[in-house]
C-alpha cells in the first residue's frame, strides 16, 4: 500500500505525527508538502494528492489542514475521489467499511494527536466490505461518469 499524504500550514505537525505512525506501520507513503510554516492555499495541496489516488499512483491519501474541511471539500472535486473527513475512531473504520474512502482528511485544529494517530492507524488498516455497499458506492461513481 502506497500512501500520498499532504497538508496545509494549518496540518504541519499533524502531518509529521502521521507520517511517523506510517512509518512504525510499515506502510510507504510520499510527503507532498507544504515544505513552509507561511500560510499557502490548501487547494494547492489537495488537488494533485486527490489526482495521484483518482490516477491509481497511488492506492490512498492523507489530507491534513487546521479543519480538515478545505482539504477535503477540494479532494473531493475530483472524480473517484472519496474523501473522508473523520474526527472520531468509529467513523474512520464505517468509512473504509461502508464508503470505501480513499483519501483521509483531518484537522489538526480540531483534534490532538493520540486522536489523530489512532484514526489513521484505524482507517489504514480497514478494509472496504462490500456487498450492499457496493451498490452504493457505484452509484457515486456512475454519477460522475454520467
Ligand atoms: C488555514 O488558516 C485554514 O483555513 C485551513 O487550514 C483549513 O482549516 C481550511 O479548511
Amino acid at each position: 500500500m502506497k500512501i500520498a499524504i499532504a497538508s496545509d500550514h494549518g496540518g504541519l505537525n499533524l502531518r509529521e505525527e502521521i507520517k511517523s505512525l506510517m512509518d512504525e506501520m510499515g506502510i510507504e507513503y510520499e510527503d507532498f508538502g507544504c515544505e513552509c510554516e507561511t500560510s499557502v492555499d490548501y487547494p494547492d495541496y489537495a488537488l494533485p494528492v486527490a489526482e495521484k489516488v483518482a490516477g491509481g499512483e497511488f492506492d490512498k491519501g492523507i489530507l491534513i489542514c487546521g479543519t480538515g474541511i478545505g482539504m477535503s471539500i477540494s479532494a473531493n472535486k475530483v472524480k473517484g475521489i472519496r474523501c473522508a473527513l473523520v474526527h472520531d475512531v468509529f467513523s474512520a473504520k464505517a468509512t473504509r467499511e461502508h464508503n470505501d474512502s480513499n483519501i483521509l482528511a483531518m484537522g489538526e485544529r480540531v483534534i490532538g494527536p493520540g486522536l489523530a494517530r489512532e484514526i489513521a492507524k484505524v482507517w489504514l488498516s480497514t478494509d472496504f466490505e462490500g456487498g450492499r455497499h457496493e451498490n452504493r458506492v457505484g452509484k457515486i461513481t456512475a454519477y460522475e461518469t454520467k
